[in-house]
């Protein structure tokens, strides 16, 4: 029996890849995407990732203008198969987004926007989310949220004594979850939720959120505690344990 190569043209799904923040958190001299993890850049570890990932077909890179070249370089260098286009990011996530939708071929029927800012994603995770986002339109990788949380309020009043951050309420933890990336939608869902978004001037963390704000249902299905988003300069160790002490 003669398997086929590949999906039908209706199933298949293509990453975004927003990578064109400038990582002012990280503090460090490269914009974030090209800071040296485990002798790579941090770009390089998400699109191997997404490259080593079966369901993935096509990948769509998004970077700062100025490091179009770059991109196009590692690319080349690391021999990946999937990257079908590399273009200009914006001035937000929300923008970047938007830019990699504006050039995703028309083939490609789901999209699964993954950050590269989360280079320790597993096939694993990406394999779940696009699984459960068949199944719903709409599917986030996501984990329980670990500390207890509570929300401040920052007192206004006049009265010296009553200044400063109080405690407002504790919330229910059980119900919180610590959102990731993969997030994966169907295309003509993710493109009416960037389209609201760009006529109501909305620009989010994430691309649920839009989702979210067109009233449909998101899927929330079991991330990795190890797919860490990279901010901070301690995230930058923990990346660099994890990804000497995991990968092969
Ligand atoms: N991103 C993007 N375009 C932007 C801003 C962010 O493509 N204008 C991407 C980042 O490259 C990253 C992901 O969105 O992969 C998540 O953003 P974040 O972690 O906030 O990265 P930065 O915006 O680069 O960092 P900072 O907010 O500290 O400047
Ligand atoms: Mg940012």
């Amino acid at each position: 029996v003669a398997l086929p190569v590949t999906p039908p043209k209706a199933a298949r799904v293509a990453a975004i890849v927003p990578a064109a923040g400038i990582g002012k958190r990280l503090k460090f001299r490269y914009r974030k995407s090209f800071v040296p993890l485990a002798g790579r850049p941090m770009l390089f570890w998400s699109l191997r990732a997404l490259e080593r990932s079966p369901e993935i077909d096509g990948i769509v890179v998004v970077v700062h203008r100025s490091d179009i070249a770059a991109t196009e370089r590692l690319i080349a260098q690391a021999r990946f198969k999937k990257v079908i286009r590399v273009v200009t990011g914006g001035a937000t996530r929300t923008a970047s987004v938007a830019n990699g939708l504006k050039v995703l071929p028309k083939e490609f029927q789901w999209v699964a926007v993954h950050d590269a800012a989360r280079p320790l994603v597993t096939p694993e995770v990406v394999a779940a989310t696009v699984k459960a986002a068949r199944n719903y339109g709409a599917a986030i990788a996501a984990v329980p949220v670990v500390p207890t949380v509570k929300e401040a309020v920052n007192s206004q009043r006049s009265r010296q004594r009553r200044q400063g951050l109080w405690v407002k309420r504790t919330l229910n933890r059980n119900h919180l979850w610590a959102v990731q990336t993969p997030q994966v939608f169907r295309r003509g869902l993710l493109e009416k939720a960037h389209r609201h978004a760009q006529a109501n001037g909305v620009s989010a963390t994430d691309d649920s959120a839009l989702v979210e704000a067109l009233g449909n249902r998101v899927r929330i299905i079991l991330g990795s505690s190890r797919n860490i988003k990279i901010t901070t300069p301690e995230d930058l160790l923990v990346a660099e344990a994890l990804l000497r002490a995991l990968s092969n």
